[in-house]
């Protein structure tokens, strides 16, 4: 099925939904982190932010231009099938932003991107992000996930970047058996060559804390969605195809549980780590929105008045987790933040965003995508 990352295979047959108690709260938020009332202009902060014109990088550099007087932002960024700069188009022109094209794993590019920029934060973003890739070809997982994490920490140490961010997920926890919910100290297990390598990741950014006494932090998310999303992940999948009339494909059963966060909310609370966070510290950030897959993709399919039939269950992902669940009690208390979106409104406002621009998902589907999705969904 699209999963939760993602794809699916093919065993055609209806989905059968069964009722299941699902959590979709929400939190009153009073103040929030990232409004734009708390910065001072006269300040500047540089940002170096790596995967910046992918579906996150992309909300976090457009979110901190408009709400930081005081930001300034190096985008470095690879470009590969899930970088767009389309992506940046309204904030192209800010005399703020620059655009670096290369590879986090070009360690003399990176060493002198620190020399000469002197970044007050990296927000390191970059990766290769999806589960069913990362199974195909895990080779370039490893590569920018880890090697490239390692490439930017150590130019970071030598010259003295006084703040890095790392952006992490909740999958490096691993299946977890309801009730139970990851806190940071939750044990790793990683299923996937993805997970495997932001565990890693993760780890060796902490190290360097410890080891060099970097401030460094951490951020594990859980799912994100909202506009721009590259169309192989479940929900710009689900919808892309339901527009299409074409086949959704649900991943085995469909009720793996995965908990959404609304991206513009994972970019917030990411600010809020990086301004009030402490050094060497993990920070969970979820939505707050606990879902089986295949309640996601009926609910798009209600919004956009398609009918049920068009799912077909389609073999599982080898591997796949069966439920992640965390709680970003931590984040909340020592800083403030919460998710405001509501699912219900997320969603639907991610429709009407894709509804709005078929120009973008046709060319983002044209091309690397195509060979990507038939070599996926072939033979499931
Ligand atoms: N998507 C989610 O639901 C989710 C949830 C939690 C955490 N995360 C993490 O957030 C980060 C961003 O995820 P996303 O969904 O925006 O990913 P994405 O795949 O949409 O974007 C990744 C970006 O990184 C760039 N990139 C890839 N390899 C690179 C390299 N070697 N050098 C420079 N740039 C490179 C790509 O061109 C792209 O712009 C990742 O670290 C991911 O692990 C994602």
């Amino acid at each position: 099925m699209a999963t939760d990352e993602g794809d699916e295979g093919d065993k055609t047959g209806p989905v059968l939904i069964p009722f299941i108690p699902f959590i979709c709260g929400q939190f009153l938020v009073t103040e929030q982190p990232c409004a734009a009332s708390r910065y001072d202009e006269n300040v500047t902060m540089k940002f170096l932010v790596t995967g910046g014109a992918g579906f996150i990088g992309s909300a976090f550099v457009r979110q901190i231009l408009a709400t930081r007087a005081d930001a300034e932002v190096v985008n470095l960024d690879k470009l590969t099938y899930a970088g767009n700069l389309e992506n940046l188009t309204s904030i192209a022109a800010d005399s703020r932003y620059r655009f670096v094209h290369g590879d986090i794993c070009d360690r003399e590019l990176v060493r002198g991107l620190m020399r000469d920029e002197r970044p007050d934060v990296v927000v390191h973003f970059a990766a290769e992000s999806h589960v069913d890739r990362s199974i195909h070809s895990p080779g370039p997982v490893i590569d920018t996930n880890f090697v490239g994490t390692f490439s930017l920490l150590d130019a970071a140490r030598e010259f003295s970047i006084p703040r890095f961010h790392h952006v992490s997920t909740d999958e490096v926890y691993g299946s977890i058996d309801a009730p139970h919910e990851a806190d940071e100290n939750f044990p790793l297990k990683t299923a996937s060559p993805y997970s495997a390598s932001k565990a890693g990741s993760d780890l060796l950014a902490l190290s360097y804390f410890t080891t060099y006494k970097m401030a460094v932090t951490v951020s594990r998310a859980s799912n994100n969605y909202g506009p721009f999303h590259f169309p192989e992940k479940l929900i710009p999948l689900m919808i892309s195809n339901a527009m299409e009339d074409k086949p959704l494909p649900i991943y085995g059963d469909g009720m793996q549980i995965r908990d959404w966060l609304y991206v513009d909310d994972h970019c917030c609370g990411i600010q809020a780590v990086i301004d009030k966070g402490r050094a060497g510290e993990i920070y969970n950030i979820g939505g707050n929105c606990s879902l089986p897959n295949v309640e996601v993709v009926r609910r798009i399919l209600k919004i956009l008045g398609k009918p049920e039939s068009l799912m077909k269950t389609v073999t599982d992902r080898p591997g796949h987790d069966r439920r992640y669940a965390l709680t970003s009690a931590k984040l909340m208390g020592e800083t403030g933040w919460a998710p405001r979106m509501t699912f219900d409104q997320g969603l639907a406002e991610t429709v009407e965003w894709y509804k709005r621009n078929p120009e973008w998902v046709a060319r983002v589907r044209s091309g690397e995508y195509r060979k990507f999705y038939e070599t996926n969904y072939a033979n499931r």
